[in-house]
């Protein structure tokens, strides 16, 4: 089983790592920028001695990692023809392609009649001041594939909007504007594998971002029947298999504000008795096995 990650001893590839080993399995580590591709002569995908196709039956990813569009497109493709030549990886690359990009993912949600908040896009400044009237002046502004709420803006005022817009639109970013939605300093994070919430937390702080690298603080939560529902149905629709669901509680109910494909689970593993990276290696066996 392996598993590819910029981070061989970060902790989640870490405790991977010791799940596979609890099964009498081999993990092995390996990073995207050591891997070659071959085409019309073998092995077509290796790392050091490893023949990927030839001998692995499964694939953990952990984070792409940054990179230019090159780069990333290169190992996102790697990944398909993996895909295509039978080898099981999870999350799969379609469902990570998907999650990455929050105007993708929103839109599966949101077409498929789950919660989200509302959302507008665009790459034109002033179109975007437009939209920042439209959502009521009070809006959070994301970058397309941000994650761990670097970047996430909240701007209620329409001077500071123009200037972020025109300088975000200087950088060639799209501007990804959301609603506020006001949720009293915490948000909930689901974790699902497979078809079932695992473990769950609600994060809180006394910034309006609830991520635990920011400094919030995780706490153990039950998860409710209809959150746990719309978690996993959200994992469903985009097709990630191991992903870490954010579910903002507003006035008028749950909203989903993101899947991560790639989710780390520290914060959460230090609430929740169940372990994690277990129930991750025994999901991706089970599907070995059907
Ligand atoms: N529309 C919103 N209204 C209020 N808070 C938000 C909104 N969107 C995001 N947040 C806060 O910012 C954090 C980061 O946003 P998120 O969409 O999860 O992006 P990231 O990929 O950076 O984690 C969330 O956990 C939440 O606390
Ligand atoms: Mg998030």
């Amino acid at each position: 089983m392996g598993i590819m990650t910029r981070d061989q001893n970060g902790w989640c590839s870490t405790q991977l790592r010791k799940a596979i080993e609890k099964q009498n399995i081999t993990p092995i580590c390996f990073d995207y920028r050591e891997v070659i591709g071959r085409i019309n002569y073998t092995p077509e995908a290796s790392v050091k001695k490893v023949d990927i196709l030839q001998d692995l039956d499964a694939m953990i990813t952990r984070p792409i990692a940054r990179g230019s569009v090159e780069q990333l497109l290169f190992r996102m493709d790697l990944l398909h023809k993996l895909e295509r030549h039978g080898l099981l990886i999870i999350n799969p690359p379609l469902s990570i392609e998907r999650a990455v990009n929050k105007y993708c993912s929103l839109n599966l949600l949101q077409e498929n009649g789950l919660p989200v908040p509302r959302t507008a896009v665009t790459e034109n400044p002033d179109e975007a001041l437009k939209c920042f009237h439209e959502l009521g002046e009070d809006v959070v502004v994301k970058p397309l594939f941000g994650s761990r709420g670097l970047g996430a803006t909240r701007i209620t005022d329409p001077d500071i909007a123009t200037r972020v817009f025109l300088t975000i639109s200087f950088y060639h970013g799209v501007l990804y504007l959301q609603e506020f939605i006001p949720h009293g300093g915490s948000d909930i994070r689901a974790f699902v594998v497979g078809d079932r919430v695992v473990a769950a937390m609600r994060r809180t702080s006394t910034n309006w971002k609830t991520n635990v690298s920011l400094g919030a603080k995780p706490l153990s939560l039950n998860l409710s029947e209809e959150l746990e529902t719309l978690a996993v149905k959200a994992a469903k629709v985009v097709g990630c298999k191991v992903t870490g669901v954010d579910i903002i509680e507003g006035p008028d109910g749950p909203l989903i504000i993101e899947l991560n494909s790639q989710p780390g689970w520290k914060g959460l593993q230090s609430v929740t008795k169940t372990n994690i990276a277990d129930e991750i290696v025994s999901y991706v066996l089970s599907e070995l096995k059907s």
